[in-house]
């Protein structure tokens, strides 16, 4: 059967329907997507080409942290468009060098280098690691240290080094051999940690909430013993704040609830409101383990993506929104904690500001497609975890909206056929908290 005609379809002729032909037959088979096809979004809604409308606690896995068309992120990407998109990394341009500072002063580390996306941040550190090593080698020692260590249930990114921190077997196996010579420590053994963490270590690489992994946190308790050990052994303790950092827990970055600086942090995701922008920020110590010549990148750190970024730490660093991010936390944790208490399969709530894991008893992908056909936007990670990611800016109605089509979700799996009170996707948009607008409590 050709592919054009296997592929579903909600309606015949519809714009979803023309769309999946054409993505069955063209695009690479790496994501299993429903056939809808979403054309615009404004705050925490997306819009289907049918006019349906979804609440979206997703957020672009963690991007879309200012919602979408939010009024500040167009305008400046309209008026850089306008004047210089790309200007290359042999010359200076007006954004790259202050934005680096703006990093520098949110994170406490010095200097940063700029990447396309997540991934491409972690190899930058992973090299910089090794290459701090190989400078700090003690003369006339035959191999510098060159051993990483990750967690159990990592995730850091799919290119091969990345891939090789990264725990999962269904990830990694198909592509194997990667970089040799890591090791994984079940999270939060600090007995294990203190084993495994030898002199021949360049590096330790962990996240301080774990996304993919199923929203779990790295206790105060092992951060400690990370940052002994890596001191102690001259190796660098990297944190990978692509999904849980930038503002997402309510402060800068997650890693400072710790009273101790990592050597390099990553970020991506959220950092330039939807553009592909990355980053490595680093200690002194560390940085000036790079010179001219020795990592580079052709669009990292472009004015376009710089200025955009520039602009998103201005809108997500204002107090109300950072305030915002705690209410709005505490207020879904509450209506989620009231479900659990109904619905004994929610095993537990995960997580803190708005990267939030609720762990079910049962498989999590029917209540994600339920979710969808409610008009609510979540995902599941770790085969039972629901994820929520939703947007900096929603509301208090936002969030009582999710708890309806939350709860709805989880009856339309658990009673199939039973009546459901929650409203499906409506067919027309309806009016919405406008992008950008931050309702008080
Ligand atoms: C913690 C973490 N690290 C790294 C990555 C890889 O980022 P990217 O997809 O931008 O390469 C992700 C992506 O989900 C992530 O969540």
């Amino acid at each position: 059967m050709s592919p054009r005609t296997s592929h579903p379809h909600p309606s015949a002729a519809s714009p979803d329907s023309a769309q999946a032909a054409v993505a069955s037959a063209h695009l690479m088979n790496t994501y299993a997507r429903p056939a809808t096809v979403f054309t615009h979004g404004r705050g925490c809604r997306l819009y289907d080409a049918e006019g349906r409308e979804y609440l979206d606690f997703l957020g672009g896995i963690a991007v879309n942290a200012l919602g979408h068309a939010h009024p500040r992120m167009v305008s400046v990407i309209r008026r850089q468009a306008a004047r210089a998109i790309h200007i290359s990394n042999l010359y200076h341009h007006l954004y790259q060098a202050p934005l680096a500072a703006r990093l520098a002063q949110l994170s406490g580390l010095d200097r940063v280098f700029f990447t396309n996306s997540g991934a491409e941040a972690v190899e930058a550190a992973l090299k910089l690691a090794r290459a701090f090593a190989l400078a700090h080698a003690p003369a006339g020692s035959p191999l510098a240290p060159s051993r990483i260590l990750a967690l159990e249930n990592s995730f850091h990114g799919r290119t091969f080094g990345a891939l090789s921190v990264t725990h999962s077997s269904k990830y990694r196996l198909p592509f194997a051999p990667l970089v040799p010579g890591v090791e994984f420590i079940p999270l939060n053994d600090v007995a294990a940690l203190r084993r495994a963490f030898t002199a021949d270590v360049c590096a330790l690489i962990l996240e301080p909430i774990q996304g993919e992994g199923g929203i779990h946190s790295v206790s105060e308790a092992f951060w400690n013993a990370a940052r002994e050990l890596a001191t102690h052994h001259g190796a660098a303790l990297i944190a990978d704040e692509i999904q849980c950092g930038l503002g997402r827990t309510g402060r800068p970055f997650a890693f400072q609830k710790f009273s101790s600086l990592p050597d390099m942090v990553v970020v991506a995701k959220p950092l330039a409101g939807g553009l592909p922008l990355g980053a490595l920020l680093a200690s002194e110590r560390f940085a000036s383990a790079f010179s001219p010549g020795l990592h580079g990148t052709t669009f990292g750190g472009g004015p376009l993506t710089c200025a955009t970024a520039l602009e998103f730490l201005d809108v997500s660093q204002q107090p109300r929104l950072v305030a915002n991010v705690r209410r709005r936390s505490l207020q879904i944790r509450s209506g989620l904690r009231a479900l659990a208490r109904r619905f004994d399969f929610i095993r537990e709530i995960r997580g803190e500001g708005l990267i939030l894991g609720v762990e079910l008893a049962r498989p999590g992908a029917p209540f994600v497609q339920a979710a969808f056909s409610h008009g609510l936007l979540i995902n599941c990670t770790h085969e039972n975890v629901l994820r929520l990611l939703p947007p900096f800016l929603i509301t208090r109605r936002d969030v009582e909206e999710f708890l309806v089509k939350f709860e709805a979700a989880l009856l339309a799996v658990i009673q199939p056929g039973a009546p459901q009170h929650a409203e499906a996707p409506a067919a027309i948009p309806r009016a919405s908290s406008a992008a950008g607008k931050i309702e008080e409590p």
